[in-house]
């Protein structure tokens, strides 16, 4: 995305009239500020000089087991705190994945769309993309059986995020997935799964991750506590079954920023084990997210022009609009901006920038009621736009 367009897009959010569908920020309502307090207490009084000290780079081994454990816990995996790393967030994982795996020209396998910044922080190593076809279901199998067997070499992986998609709020079926992980195997190109979402489902709960399907080590992963616990302090994780690319990563991240921040690791740590802290506000999280995924979803039905299609994601925080494919989104948000409504246009979470018709709607980070009155602008806008197209 050029970043005159991304500059647009920030300075339009930040005004204070305008009901924004286009961050992609959590409920800041819902940022556990005083637990968070009190753990910080708890830990300077507890642990004092240490936690405020240099670390290793790998992570604090206690929040480690715990990630290990957690995972463990939910899907029947044996992982252990060896083959966890703590990140500065997801995005850091992102970005030392690619320069261990990436060299200049190299092919990375996409969904598309996928997670801009993803491709932001690949695109620092120069790869090629190829893009690999979705429908509401994830990835296609024989999509991807047929991009791996046209590519003209092999691609050095696959990234995807296969639970509640940014931007899409897609996920991958069950059925897919140890189909995904078999022709991706066959093919000798790793996986990389991305799973910031995983935890937020609205209803069911969603097939377990690409990771659990593997067991030999071709699949690593990301998870985050940005979405579960606040994106402010930082802390995601990688696992890495593989010793050989972990031996690589942990050096990498080394020379990133030495180590994640030790007092936001154990503030984090004394968080999610506070007896049922961590399961009580996830189903917060849930419930008030999944009511306002109800609540812009009945709004868009009631108030859409008809050529205005989007999906019901089970979870997650976006939800993904095709508009009538002769109206260019890029186009589109300026008449929705003069109206004080904004979104994201598709665009940019497409590798090769081909396809002008999507919109990224968020759910998470508006009340109901901005939410019914930001649908009713944009619904007014598209019509004002798109006259002609019904
Ligand atoms: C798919 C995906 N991956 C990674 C991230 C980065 O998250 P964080 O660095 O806060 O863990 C995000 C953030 O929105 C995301 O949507």
């Amino acid at each position: 995305m050029q970043h005159s367009a991304i500059r647009e897009i920030l300075k339009v959010t930040q005004l204070p009239e305008v009901i924004s569908f286009a961050g992609g920020l959590p409920a800041p309502e819902l940022f556990p500020v005083a637990r968070i307090a009190e753990a910080t207490q708890r830990v300077l009084s507890t642990r004092g000089a240490p936690a405020l000290q240099y670390s290793v780079t790998e992570g604090i081994p206690e929040l480690r087991r715990w990630i290990a454990g957690r995972l463990n816990a939910q899907f029947g995996t044996a992982f252990t705190l060896d083959e966890v790393l703590v990140t500065t967030g997801s995005q850091q994982a992102l970005d030392i994945y690619g320069r261990i795996m990436i060299d200049p020209g190299d092919f990375v396998v996409l969904e598309n769309p996928s997670y801009l910044g993803a491709i932001q922080a690949f695109d620092a190593y120069q790869p090629e993309y190829l893009t690999v076809e979705t429908d509401e279901a994830g990835i296609i199998p024989e999509a991807l059986e047929e991009v791996l067997r046209k590519a003209p070499r092999r691609p050095k992986f696959l990234y995807l995020i296969p639970t509640f998609q940014n931007p899409t709020g897609r996920t991958l079926s069950a059925e897919r997935r140890p189909k995904v992980v078999e022709i991706c195997r066959r093919n000798e190109v790793p996986i990389f799964e991305d799973n910031p979402y995983g935890e937020l489902a609205f209803s069911e709960k969603p097939p377990a991750p690409l990771i659990a399907h593997d067991g030999t080590g071709f699949v690593s992963y990301t998870g985050t506590a940005s979405k579960i616990a606040a994106p402010g302090l930082r802390i995601g994780w990688m696992i890495v079954p593989e010793k050989t690319l972990r031996d690589k990563l942990i050096p990498a991240k080394q020379g990133s920023d030495l180590h994640t921040a030790t007092l936001d690791q154990y503030i984090l740590h004394e968080l999610v084990t506070d007896g049922s802290f961590l399961e009580d506000h996830i189903a917060l999280i849930r419930k008030t997210y999944g009511a306002r995924r109800d609540v812009m979803l009945s709004a868009l039905k009631e108030m859409m022009p008809e050529h205005v299609r989007f999906n019901h994601p089970a979870g997650g925080m976006f939800l993904w609009a095709n508009v009538d494919p002769r109206i260019d989104t890029e186009e589109l948000f300026k008449a929705a901006a003069a109206a004080n409504v904004a979104f994201v246009p598709g665009r940019p979470f497409y590798p090769h920038n081909d396809r002008r018709d999507g919109m990224r709607l968020n759910f998470s980070n508006s009340d109901e009621t901005k939410i019914r009155i930001g649908v009713e602008r944009l619904a007014t806008a598209i019509r004002n736009y798109g006259a002609g197209i019904s």
